[in-house]
């Protein structure tokens, strides 16, 4: 059974509490339930006569792609507010070092927001060793492999309708002022990714 990871705030500057309760105890929780159903499915799916215009199993498994996608994303998301929005350390370096300026990368990652269907995910990509902000149409669609994912940004509409309407700027707005730093900065030192930086400019 897949855990769900409570949230760590009732409300964020900006988010409600009901903004915040929807999208993550029924939308999020949901998704965890979803991937324990696919899963049980495809256990039980015939692995016999598969084929790629329609099989049991083929279905399953790309829900579960949308599903698991759906799963992780928002774990992120959710665990990625919750701070000042002030970016220092770590994550700033890699910024200046791949956008020239934070207003830059915010610049970057608004106007990608703007663009996307499902989510903007700054990541460092462990092939060009560089950060990207990737645009995802749905959870399952625009994904890049090989990339640790730093800042996750939901931009479907349920992620923001209660509290802003169609006003996606005014969300993306406060979305950067609860930005955790300190959780993105963890992640990079958790994967050494300032080390393979170095390592990478050295070569
Ligand atoms: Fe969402």
């Amino acid at each position: 059974m897949g855990e769900i990871i409570p949230l760590k705030y009732k409300s964020l500057e900006g988010l409600s509490e009901r903004q915040l309760k929807e999208h993550h105890d029924v939308l999020y929780a949901g998704y965890v339930k979803k991937v324990d159903e696919i899963r049980n499915a495809l256990h039980a799916a015939s692995k016999d006569n598969v084929n790629t215009t329609y099989a049991d199993l083929r279905e399953l498994k790309l829900e579960l792609s949308f599903a698991l996608n759906g799963v992780k994303l928002h774990e992120a998301y959710f665990a990625n507010m919750g701070g000042n929005g002030k970016a220092t350390g770590d994550i700033l370096n890699l910024i200046e070092l791949d956008w020239g300026s934070f207003e830059e990368w915010q610049r970057n990652l608004k106007a990608s927001a703007m663009g996307a269907r499902g989510w903007v995910v700054t990541a460092y990509d462990l092939d060009d060793n560089r950060l990207h902000n990737f645009s995802c149409d749905a959870h399952n669609q625009g994904n890049i492999w090989n990339a640790i994912a730093l800042v996750i940004l939901d931009v479907y509409e349920h992620a923001y309708f209660i509290d802003y309407g169609t006003d996606r700027k005014s969300y993306l707005e406060s979305f950067m002022k609860n930005l955790d730093f300190d959780y993105v900065n963890r992640k990079i030192k958790d994967f050494d990714l300032m080390q393979r930086r170095s390592q990478f400019k050295a070569a």
